[in-house]
């Protein structure tokens, strides 16, 4: 048993398997000093349970409640036993243990602290020397340029750093100025200066030209973004050396291999603080990411104000005991949670954009809507619906109704001032993991099934997207959505559509002529646990994956030469702070950094590991936590 101190109510869970199934038997000891009556023990746990022996319980989503189903008082001093049942492998890993414990008796909650458990616990990863000796470039740039020829010798740091740069490269250079926390002067004598941006009209958008030379440092490009993106170069090769003192010389001629190169995070499972955001954003830059797909609802909360509803912030965004939307994923009895308003957004965009990042905002629909439904349930909800469902989840009302025209009026709302905040060509619509069943047992959406001739109650996925779509093309905006959006035939064959679930789907979309954004789970998906060591965290639904598994795999066959691009997606359910998050971006997202910049990418892993290796150690000197890379990573 591994034993963990704690002031509040102690919980212990034993787990025995037998043949296919699992007992999960949770021992709560009442140390109040006076008896409960009538009391619940709340847990997030994400994995499908029913009771055990002599135990009640309900859920919504990952919060369960449980009970005792006879007496309902425990007396102080005494302990009671609540049962689970499972599959076999309920529980794997430590990340896997029920989070966000708590009893509530009459108006009162008391914490609750996971004691002790049994789950296995294999030593955890070391940091040991590893046996990877990285003998390559003085510049180890991630991702790999298209083309760099390292010139004999190297030039001092730049001491005065004197700039001369053309109006398109002065946000590369207050960025750099930013990153580098040293300020640049200006320089009029193109001459004098050390660091010297020119333009080339010839470049592509993204393209650029970089050369440090024993005279200056010159950076080329057509476009503000591609100043950029040289930028980031120059910033790795700076950076490679901590004591500041030479660089090396070199030529560098660039240019990215895919036009999309997304990172998405999930900001509905947990609230991510606009700082953390804008520090994302700084990171992406660094390793020519291009766009920022911001996941904002969900079913465990809506997280952007909507001023037609201000209900979907003042009760969606939060989360707790007797609020609306009970605690999830470890969130606790206490409100809980946080929105982005129209400024917040603002800062966002405005920053990405200064440093060539779109982003994508996600509004995801029908399915994961539970967040909105729960808070304009006058206009989203049908008395007479009796659907019954389960997501994947383990929601059982999260579903938008198409056959409503409350739905109609909540998405020309919602979508007409997501296009006035968000200036991109790009919003996301979700799409995906509408679980069977919904719509099946109400009479609207029946009534909207006899009007259309639909045989199959998912042709109404397409019918609403249909209409979502519409209306964004009317404000010149484009839809993405994930995988499922194709489903029923009625978007515009030029829809782009995230591929997550596997290679399968990347080929059909393609195949189907949609342009695809590779993005499957099993490489593409930053929430999935590294490796099987249980003290690994993350989920593991699809498997694990660790960095070299991320490299060795290509997002798209060899014989596909025109995928829309690539993306990283970091799902928030375990990711709670800054160093949670952290640690599952890092090292892997660079992976994904190098397929999607880099023409040469996946064919070189000790060299790749390498670069990987001097990116980690100046992420560190930054403040940054990565996943350290183990002697056997
Ligand atoms: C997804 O992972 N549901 C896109």
């Amino acid at each position: 048993m591994s034993i963990i101190h704690s002031h509040a109510l102690p919980l212990t869970l034993t787990l025995t398997c037998e043949g296919n199934t699992s007992a999960l038997e949770l021992n709560l000891e009442n140390t109040l000093g006076r008896g409960i009556a009538n009391w619940c023990l709340h847990l997030d746990l994400q994995r499908d349970v029913t009771a055990g022996t002599a135990t009640q319980l309900s859920r919504v989503g990952s919060h369960l409640q449980l009970q005792p189903a006879d007496a309902r008082e425990l007396p102080a001093g005494a302990s009671c036993t609540l049962q689970l049942r499972g599959e076999s492998k309920l529980l794997q890993r430590l990340s896997d243990l029920p989070s966000g414990c708590f009893v509530s008796f009459g108006d009162h909650t008391v914490p609750v602290q996971l004691t002790s458990h049994n789950l296995a616990t294999a030593p955890a990863n070391t940091d040991e020397k590893n046996i990877y000796c990285y003998s390559g470039s003085e510049a180890p740039v991630l991702p790999l340029p298209l083309d760099m020829t390292e010139a004999k010798g190297t030039r001092p740091w730049p001491e005065t750093l004197t700039a001369s740069a053309v109006v398109d490269a002065l946000p590369a250079v207050d960025w750099l100025q930013r990153m580098l926390g040293r300020g640049w002067r200006p320089s009029e004598d193109k001459a004098k200066a050390e660091l010297l941006c020119d333009l080339d009209s010839s470049l592509g958008e993204e393209a650029y030209r970089l050369d440090i030379n024993h005279y200056q440092v010159s950076l080329v490009a057509s476009t503000q973004t591609g100043f950029n993106r040289g930028a980031a170069t120059l910033l790795q090769i700076l950076e490679n050396d901590p004591e500041r003192r030479t660089l090396p010389c070199l030529q560098i001629n660039d240019a990215p291999r895919y036009a999309f190169r997304g990172l998405m995070l999930d900001c509905a499972r947990h609230y991510h603080s606009v700082e953390t955001i804008l520090d994302l954003l700084d990171l992406m830059a660094l390793y020519k990411l291009n766009h920022f797909h911001w996941h904002l609802t969900d079913d465990e909360a809506w997280r952007l104000e909507i001023q037609a509803f201000p209900e979907l912030t003042h009760i969606g965004a939060w989360r707790g005991h007797l609020e609306t939307l009970p605690p999830q994923l470890g969130s606790g009895p206490d409100r809980y949670g946080g929105y982005y308003n129209r400024e917040d957004v603002g800062r966002v965009v405005e920053y990405a954009a200064q440093l060539g990042i779109t982003v994508i905002p996600e509004i995801d629909i029908p399915g994961h809507c539970r967040a909105c439904i729960q808070s304009l349930p006058e206009l989203l909800q049908e008395a007479g619906d009796n659907s019954r469902y389960v997501s994947v989840q383990f929601f059982s009302d999260n579903v938008l109704n198409p056959g409503l025209p409350g739905t109609y009026h909540f998405l020309e709302k919602v979508l007409e001032e997501v296009c006035e905040i968000f200036p991109g060509p790009y919003i996301h619509l979700g799409a995906d993991e509408v679980p069977e069943g919904a719509w099946a047992g109400s009479p609207a959406s029946r009534k909207l099934m006899q009007q259309e001739g639909y045989t199959d109650p998912r042709e109404l996925q397409g019918h609403l997207l249909q209409h979502a779509q519409q209306l964004l093309a009317a404000r010149n905006k484009r839809m993405i959505g994930w995988e499922e959006a194709v489903q029923d035939d009625k978007l515009s064959p030029d829809t782009p559509i995230c591929a997550w679930t596997g290679d399968k789907a990347v080929i059909e979309l393609h195949s189907s002529g949609f342009p695809v954004v590779s993005c499957p789970a099993s490489r593409a998906y930053l929430d999935i646990a590294w490796s099987d060591d249980p003290n690994e965290p993350g989920l593991h639904w699809a498997g694990t994956a660790n960095l070299q598994t991320w490299y060795e795999q290509p997002p798209f066959p060899t014989e596909i030469k025109d995928g829309l691009g690539v993306q990283a997606n970091l799902w928030s359910e375990l990711i709670t702070n800054r160093q949670q998050l952290e640690y599952m971006l890092f090292p892997r997202v660079l992976a994904t950094a190098e397929w999607g910049w880099s023409s040469n990418a996946g064919n070189d892993w000790p060299d790749f590991r390498g670069r990987v290796e001097a990116q980690l150690d100046s992420l560190r000197r930054r403040g940054i936590s990565p996943r350290p890379l183990g002697p056997k990573d």
